[in-house]
């Protein structure tokens, strides 16, 4: 497909999991795309795969989420290298404070909003005059299952997704003047590095862990395989396109069926998924 030939995408958490496949499939679907992370080497790896694979480009933009100069620099940037921004995938994100809402600080609460959710609106906040000047565009948000149910992640990072899905809703009310579409996605357990990274893993035991997740997550939800970033990816290209253009102020849940009732409710030889990562968790040797 060529959807995006001639459009201008923003991916933040470019150099890694969900961000990483979606900005590969908006430049396959010939996007010029600015890929921004903290991570350069992850970002220029994926910009030398582009090369060899897209229709489209792919331009790498250090970009720290957490601070707003670093976000009107990327929209800047974006703007003076590629010609403006049709497309925002407001992505970047950790697992963020792990504790209970009894134990959490000040410092743990703050940085976890900042990243997850401070971030969404202030990227918005510097791209919307550089889609106004293309006239519109579509802004997709990544939030999570957590934002919907309880037990999925911690306090402090399911509040901020909770908060994601309600400021997608009110920027498609404010911005739809702008003729500017704004929806989130609600990933379920997808394979990246999140949870592995979240634990301070690295190396061979993150690869272990990130495919003990995945396999849990396979046994344990209605749909029988683990989420892969490129499902994710094919539901923001989806909401980034025309084909979507009656679609604003909502979210998409892409989850194997998590949500409905993981499979252990009615197959008693599922595991439970939480119990799983638990395990998980207990068994790596790193400190969490
Ligand atoms: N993997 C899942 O199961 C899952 C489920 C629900 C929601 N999510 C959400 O999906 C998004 C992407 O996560 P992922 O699973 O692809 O994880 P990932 O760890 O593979 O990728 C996250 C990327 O964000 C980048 N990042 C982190 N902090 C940043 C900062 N301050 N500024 C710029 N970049 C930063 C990282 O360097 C990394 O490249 C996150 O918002 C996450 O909360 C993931």
């Amino acid at each position: 497909m060529t959807r995006f030939i001639g459009k201008i995408a923003v991916v933040t958490g470019a150099a890694s999991g969900i961000g990483r496949a979606t900005a590969l499939r908006f430049a396959q679907e010939g996007a010029t795309v600015i890929a921004a992370d903290i991570d350069a080497q992850g970002c220029e790896q994926l910009v030398q795969e582009s090369a060899r694979q897209s229709n489209g480009k792919i331009i790498f933009k250090h970009c720290d989420v957490c601070l707003d100069a670093d976000l009107q620099g990327l929209m800047d940037f974006a703007a003076h290298t590629a010609g403006g921004i049709d497309i925002l995938f407001n992505n970047a994100g950790a697992g963020g404070a792990r504790e209970t809402i009894d134990e959490i600080d000040a410092d743990g609460w703050d940085r976890t909003m900042n990243l997850l959710l401070r971030s969404v609106a202030l990227g918005i906040r510097h791209a919307v005059p550089h889609m106004v000047a293309r006239g519109g565009g579509s802004i997709i948000n990544t939030a999570s299952v957590a934002a919907l149910s309880t037990g999925m992640a911690p306090t402090a990072y399911s509040v901020a997704k909770a908060g994601v899905l309600h400021l997608s809703r009110m920027a498609a009310g404010d911005l739809a003047k702008h003729s500017i579409r704004v929806n989130a996605v609600c990933p379920g357990f997808i394979k990246t590095n999140i949870f592995a990274a979240s634990m301070g893993l690295a190396g061979d035991v993150r690869d272990k862990v990130n495919s003990m997740v995945a396999g849990m997550a396979e046994q344990a939800q209605p749909v029988k395989r683990g989420g892969m970033a490129q499902d994710i990816a094919g539901t923001v290209a989806f909401l980034a396109s025309d084909d979507a253009a009656f679609i604003t102020g909502t979210h998409v849940v892409v989850d194997g069926g998590l949500l409905i009732g993981p499979r252990h409710s009615w197959d008693p030889a599922a595991p439970r998924l939480a119990d799983a990562i638990r395990q998980i968790v207990s068994a790596s040797s790193s400190p969490v």
